[in-house]
């Protein structure tokens, strides 16, 4: 009999990759995914600790499967439940004190070892524990066929980070850089395109500092790895996500000229525009390097549109820092970006700085960047009226007969048309905009 796994994902897109390769991994042995928590035998909770709530949220939620664990050992019924990603990696086996319901905990470099340790739990009656960061990849031993991602799929092709920010737990959760090789992204990227997928977003916590080896272990760039990638005949869109300013370089630039295949959108996180916070963050670039990157890319790619993340209220943030953050987002204007109060978290430099900014102070700062930002959001979105534009259309939209899909520059667009248009990258005029969506016609 198939057991039922039911999984459910927070944070960024690695988790999302992260939680399909756990899917792909326990289907293998015997267990089929379910939507109905009710039912499973298995519960997968992929965590996130970038910010207080994100990290708390966990807690409240396992409170919950509590009560459903109960209910189903009552009806003689088994489920395990399993945390894992980086709440799991930060806490380690406090977990098992905070609720203790919960038979395994592991890390994002480890759940390769997962059906091991389900076994052994239900066994043994017991709980289990791995965090290691082990010295031979988790990827080579996690299955190489995928199941299907969809039109648009993401390939994790490097991972960790060794930037250290001072806000930031992902070095500790997500342990050193490590780029995977060439010949091993390359078979997974034609597994996914062979399933039907038309995009791949290659994703790394520091995405273009990849440096994996090709088959004569010589070490190649992400431009290389592009390259190689964009030579896949039914691949026909490329993006790359997330990536850092100090690793950004002319042939990656360049490659935006010349490879019809990379999308023309950067997410190139920022964090501040002000050079005294940039370097209390130790972010290692100034506000004018960062518009200078900016620049080149829009040399080469003169219609290209910019994501961003930002942190209001660091820890020394003066009102004029702030002003210096918002004169970065008013020469750049950003077509989407991600901003948030910045989140104390434990065990990271910053926590433990004085000069601390109250609640107060970070909300209305938050709520001014976000209006700014807003209104550069739209304003570009605006720009896109009675302008033609490629959408790849991957499901239905809101409303009966509409169809949704994601342009060039990354932007949502809907439009009328029939389902057999799903799975197409067709030309739509835009006429309006709605909300954050573009809405057009087929052409
Ligand atoms: N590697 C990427 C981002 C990883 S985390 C980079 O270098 O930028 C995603 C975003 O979460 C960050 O860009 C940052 O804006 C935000 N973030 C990270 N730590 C945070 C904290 N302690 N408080 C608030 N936001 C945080
Ligand atoms: Fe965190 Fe900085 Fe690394 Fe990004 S580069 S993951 S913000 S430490
Ligand atoms: Fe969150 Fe871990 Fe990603 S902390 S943002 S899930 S790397």
């Amino acid at each position: 009999m198939t057991k039922k796994l039911y999984i459910k994902t927070y944070g960024c897109q690695m988790n999302v990759y992260d939680s399909n390769k756990m899917l792909d991994l326990l289907r293998v042995f015997g267990y089929a995914q379910t939507d109905n928590i009710q039912e499973a035998n298995l519960v997968i909770i992929n965590t996130c600790h970038i910010r207080e709530k994100a990290a708390e949220r966990v807690y409240s939620e396992l409170g919950k499967l509590k009560e459903l664990k109960d209910k189903r050992k009552a009806l003689g019924l088994q489920m395990l439940i399993v945390l894992a990603g980086c709440v799991s990696q930060a806490e380690g086996d406090e977990v098992f004190v905070r609720a203790p319901y919960v038979d395994v905990v592991v890390g994002p470099q480890t759940y390769h070892n997962l059906p091991e340790l389900i076994t052994k739990v239900s066994r043994e009656n017991n709980i289990a524990l791995d965090l290691d960061f082990p010295v031979i990849s988790k990827f080579d031993s996690l299955p190489e066929v995928s199941s299907p991602q969809g039109y648009s799929a993401f390939l994790t092709i490097q991972e960790g980070c060794d930037k250290f920010c001072k806000f930031c737990c992902v070095p500790y959760t997500r342990g050193a850089e490590y780029s995977r090789g060439l010949s091993e992204i390359y078979r997974e990227a034609l597994g996914l395109v062979t399933q039907g997928a038309m995009e791949i977003t290659l994703l790394g916590q520091n995405v273009s500092a990849y440096h994996g080896l090709d088959d004569n272990k010589k070490e190649i760039n992400i431009a290389d790895l592009i390259r190689h990638l964009a030579k896949i005949p039914k691949l026909h869109r490329i993006r790359y996500t997330t990536s850092h300013p100090n690793d950004m370089f002319d042939d990656l630039i360049e490659l935006h000229k010349h490879e019809p295949k990379l999308m023309p959108c950067l997410h190139l996180p920022v964090q501040s525009g002000s050079d005294k916070i940039l370097k209390n963050m130790n972010r290692q670039h100034t506000a004018k390097q960062y518009l200078e990157i900016i620049e080149k890319y829009r040399a080469a790619s003169p219609d290209i549109l910019f994501s961003s993340d930002f942190i209001v209220g660091y820890p020394g943030e003066s009102d004029q820092d702030f002003e210096d953050t918002m004169e970065l987002v008013r020469k750049v204007k950003f077509s989407l970006a991600y901003s948030f109060k910045y989140s104390m978290r434990p065990g990271t430099p910053a926590a433990a700085f004085e000069d601390q900014i109250p609640e107060e102070v970070k909300v209305e700062r938050l709520a001014r960047l976000q209006a700014l930002l807003f209104e550069q959001q739209t304003q570009i979105n605006q720009q896109a009226i009675g302008r033609t534009c490629l959408v790849m259309f991957e499901k239905t939209g809101k409303y009966l007969g509409q169809i949704l899909g994601k342009n060039e520059y990354g932007q949502v667009v809907c439009a009328l048309g029939s389902l057999d248009n799903i799975g197409k990258i067709l030309p739509v005029k835009v006429h309006k905009i709605s909300g954050t969506t573009l809405v057009g016609d087929l052409m």
